[in-house]
């Protein structure tokens, strides 16, 4: 029986994708790999946000095009965000490549992809189609093989329309399509029965969910009286899906974030009081150039309407540095935005002019050597600011979806609370993976909290 191994690159949506391709994988007769260097078949699921994503997995499929002189029979396929940015182009960079496919046409194509490439197929291209996407990921394999994950991800909204200058996400994943609730809600199910406790609803603007080529069923009422699609489908997962204790839903915008989406948030027991809401700047300049769609004032609107209707909510984001024209005044814009929203969490990022974006057609103007200083100013700000927020959580007894033993020191198991953070304790006799448990915050750093196993409250 041949083996299989993927790597995965990006966000959680390739995290997601990779799932459901080795599933389907398993569920024609392939095996998973024991390690990448003795799998039959290597993919490679890849990320094109950023070119040095780009240039990570190029590395990765040199060499292991160039270890097939060891291993003459190895199948090597590309899938994700760089089959469709790279075209045809793919097989001249990578010689000896057996094949590239689009994530909304990988699904549906990677088990006849991989069984043609062990018989000897190279260079076979299969571009994304535009529809289809809901056939390319279908509830019905999502119940097959692998380990079961206390915390899972299902997408919800595929593409993108929003057309920021910069990102490469529209080219890549192309335009929007929601998924139907009731496809939704069967996928979620099915992540419940084979161990899921909380699930992440992915959409690369996933407030944008159910808001165009879309009508609500109306056999799926709302009992909680909602209008709008994202709050429906988070009342109908939270009341048709008990064992999943946690919802999650990512990436957010500050203009979807509505009276009714508060609401959800603070009624529904389920939906976690977390957000990850990209700000990306804090200058309205630069974020009319970005072409976001919000100013200052609106973005930090938006965290108050969290913050005031939420109890205990976290609120993470985005930003990027040396966007073209970024002046040391906007940069300060930036991190005067960062302190007003007190973020618990923030990923920064060094600009990175995309090849076919509106915002690439301008001079990079923004020396490395810049970008890494404001980077780091922002992350030396971040760690106070994660520091002196989760300073108020010790003495705290919080709620923690255990998820097995910590990447650190693995005598120590590690979990997350409703608000995202990552708790550390000493695990108790017969705690397993999915457990939740309460823990008495002890201590904190910027980006962990310290804690002691105290009664178990639940054995889902
Ligand atoms: N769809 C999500 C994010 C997708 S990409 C959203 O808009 O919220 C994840 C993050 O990568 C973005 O939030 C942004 O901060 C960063 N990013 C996107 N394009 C980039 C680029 N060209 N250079 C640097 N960072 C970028
Ligand atoms: Fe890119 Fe903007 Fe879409 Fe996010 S919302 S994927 S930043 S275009
Ligand atoms: Fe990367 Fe594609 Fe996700 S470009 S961030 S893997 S949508």
């Amino acid at each position: 029986m041949p083996t299989f191994s993927i790597h995965t690159y990006g966000c959680q949506m390739n995290v997601r994708d990779s799932e459901l391709l080795a599933r389907r994988l398993r569920a024609a007769g392939f095996a998973d790999a024991p390690a990448e260097d003795e799998a039959d078949v290597v993919l490679v699921n890849s990320c094109s946000v950023r070119e040095k994503a780009e240039e990570k997995a190029l590395g990765k499929l040199g060499m292991l095009c160039a270890a097939r002189r060891e291993r003459p029979g190895l199948v090597v396929g590309l899938t994700g965000c760089m089959a469709n940015r790279l075209g045809p182009d793919v097989f001249a960079l990578v010689p000896g490549l057996s094949f590239s496919v689009g994530p909304r046409a990988a699904g549906a194509a990677v088990v006849d992809l991989v069984r043609r490439a062990l018989a000897g197929s190279k260079g076979m291209l299969v571009p994304d189609s535009e529809r289809g996407a809901e056939d390319a990921l279908p509830a019905k394999d999502a119940g097959a093989g692998g380990p079961p994950a206390p915390a899972s991800f299902v997408t919800i909204l595929f593409g993108c329309n929003q057309r920021c200058s910069y990102c490469i996400v529209p080219f890549v994943r192309g335009r929007e399509e929601s998924r139907d609730p009731r496809a939704v809600l069967a996928e979620v199910r099915a992540e419940a029965e084979r161990g899921a406790r909380e699930i992440t609803l992915l959409g690369q603007s996933v407030m944008r969910y159910g808001r165009m080529g879309f009508a609500w069923p109306d056999d799926l009422p709302s009992p909680m009286g909602f209008t709008e699609p994202l709050p429906r489908l988070l009342e109908l997962l939270a009341r048709e899906v008990p064992a999943i204790r946690r919802l999650r839903f990512t990436s957010g915008h500050p203009l979807g974030v509505t009276p009714e989406l508060v609401r959800a948030m603070r009624e529904i027991p389920a939906v976690c009081a977390h957000l990850h809401l990209p700000m990306q700047s804090g200058s309205d300049r630069v974020l009319k150039e970005m072409r976001r769609g919000y100013d200052r004032a609106r973005y930090l609107d938006a965290v108050r309407a969290l913050r005031e209707g939420v109890p205990d909510i976290a609120i993470t984001t985005d930003v990027i540095v040396g966007f073209p024209g970024e002046t040391e005044e906007d940069f300060e814009l930036t991190r005067s935005a960062m302190e007003e929203a007190a973020f618990d969490n923030a990923f920064v990022f060094k600009y990175s002019p995309r090849p076919g974006t509106p915002s690439a057609e301008r001079p990079d103007d923004v020396p490395d050597e810049e970008k890494r200083r404001r980077d780091q100013v922002l992350l030396a700000d971040q760690d106070a600011r994660g520091q002196r927020l989760n300073d108020r959580w010790t003495g705290r007894t919080v709620e923690v979806l255990a998820d097995g033993p910590s990447l650190r020191n693995a005598a120590r198991w590690s979990g997350r609370t409703e608000q995202n953070k990552i708790v550390v304790f000493e695990p108790v006799p017969g705690l397993a993976r999915g457990d939740f448990v309460q823990v008495r915050i002890e201590s904190a750093h910027p980006q962990t909290l310290f804690g002691t196993v105290g009664a178990p409250c639940s054995a889902p």
